[in-house]
């Protein structure tokens, strides 16, 4: 049986909602969403996504963190107790395999980022074109040494957090941290509003123009829908451990996947207008922020300090999600296989910072590290996002559904009947029925076995 005495939870409903949102708030929604949609056509994407997160996303949401809450176990210690002798856990693996796979790429852009606040502090947006904002983004992923280095710092920053014990620290910082780059961004979004141009960018991601949707376009979306959400991979499983039996999960879910996705629309009004303002292309791909961005930094009153703000804010957004990915893996670790913290947390650190160094040099050094024409940083980030978390996030309802029991089910949601969770009959179909028909519709769509 696993180490079970001694687990933390978090202080209060804001606690909660902080440390959840911190997980789901980050890279994801200020790089990753404006370059999907971006790649996508942009308003119909949007449209679509906003779509999942709806049907899909919040369902399985909230069932990861009753999983979580219910059994107070880390995911494959989750469902070795809920079935045990079953092949369940195998979600558990999943979601290990994938951790170390979001991990990776991820902290190289987290690395991207830290190179990105270092210009910001030595002052290299202000005044300059975007030719030069260009060319500065190439320099650097150019240099041999540069983009390694940022990224095995940031390995060892979050690695260092997480050895420490996330406890007082993530949520104390986290609850002040976030709601200060929301006005940032909302800062930035009334300058970007404001730039000769603007409203074609605009246009661009909220007028939904079908004609742009690919044949990947749905897939997509839906990967993005559980890469921002932090869901699809036990996070949420291992976070809802956490969480007291008097809160109202349904709330937290709600709340979290508000902001998550109020933060991920605002980053694309101050990069869209940008986009066009500065003839960027948007399907300029995971650079799109970096070339966007510092545009503006470098053309506004109090650039430099907006800049140094920004960075600094995006590096904590992304520190704070990273670590609850590592979370899951040195939970697993120490709860299961029984290594000290130390040790787990270097291990994994190892065998992520060897996948991410391999995918940075994929992007431009090595191109030969790709398969099918993907490079390994897309396709680390491709099965990862499009297809492990959805698949799990498949199995974690069709679990919550039809396995977990609706008596359960619903005295976890209204934890015992302290609040009314008068959404319940609508969860219940949704999961039971729309949310796994559609996760696999789009899932045999994209492997070919069905054509939309
Ligand atoms: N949601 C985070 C972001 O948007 C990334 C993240 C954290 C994540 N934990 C996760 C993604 C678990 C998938 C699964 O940046």
């Amino acid at each position: 049986m696993p180490e079970n005495v001694k687990r933390g939870s978090f202080g209060s409903k804001f606690g909660v909602i902080a440390a959840t949102a911190g997980s789901a708030v980050g890279l994801g929604n200020i790089w990753r969403f404006p370059y999907i949609a971006g790649e996508n056509g942009g308003g119909a994407f949007l449209l679509l996504y906003l779509g999942f997160i709806i049907l899909i996303g919040l369902p399985v949401m909230l069932s990861e963190l009753t999983i979580g809450r219910s059994t107070q176990r880390n995911p494959f210690g989750a469902f070795r107790l809920l079935r045990p002798g079953q092949k369940w856990f195998w979600i558990g693996v999943m979601g290990i395999a994938a951790a170390f796979m979001i991990n990776a790429f991820y902290s190289v852009v987290a690395g991207w980022t830290l190179e990105y606040l270092f210009k910001a502090i030595t002052n290299q947006f202000t005044g300059e074109s975007p030719e030069s904002i260009i060319s500065q983004f190439n320099d650097f992923q150019n240099s041999n040494w540069r983009p390694l280095f940022w990224t095995v710092l940031f390995l060892c920053i979050s690695g260092s957090v997480v050895w420490a014990g996330i406890e007082k620290g993530i949520e104390k910082y986290t609850k002040i941290l976030m709601p200060v780059l929301i006005v940032l961004i909302v800062i930035l979004d009334i300058r970007a509003i404001t730039l000769p141009g603007a409203a074609e960018g605009l246009r661009f991601l909220f007028e939904p123009d079908f004609s742009k949707i690919k044949a990947s376009t749905v897939l997509e979306a839906l990967g993005q829908a559980f890469f921002s959400l932090s869901i699809g991979m036990g996070t949420l499983i291992t976070y809802g451990s956490y969480i007291k039996k008097n809160e109202n999960l349904g709330m937290s879910t709600a709340a979290v996947a508000i902001i998550d996705t109020l933060i991920a629309i605002m980053a694309g009004v101050a990069i869209f207008p940008a986009v066009f303002a500065f003839g960027i292309s948007p399907a300029s791909g995971p650079d799109l922020v970096f070339l966007t961005l510092p545009n503006i930094f470098a053309q506004m009153k109090g650039g430099y300090i907006f800049a140094l703000f920004f960075f600094t804010l995006l590096t904590v957004a992304a520190l704070t999600s990273t670590i609850s990915i590592l979370e899951v893996v040195v939970a697993y670790f120490t709860e299961e296989l029984h290594i000290t913290r130390g040790r787990a947390t270097l291990l994994a650190s190892l065998g992520i910072g060897f996948l991410g160094i391999l995918s940075s040099l994929s992007l431009y050094h090595i191109p030969e590290l790709s398969i099918v024409g993907r490079n390994l940083f897309g396709i680390l980030e491709f099965i990862s996002s499009n297809v492990l978390l959805p698949l799990g996030g498949l199995l974690i309802v069709i679990f919550v559904a039809w396995l977990f029991g609706k008596t359960k089910l619903k005295g976890e949601l209204s934890s015992n009947g302290l609040f009314k969770a008068s959404y319940f009959p609508i969860f219940l179909f949704i999961v039971r029925y729309v949310a796994p028909l559609a996760i696999a519709l789009v899932l045999m769509n994209s492997v070919g076995l069905i054509k939309f």
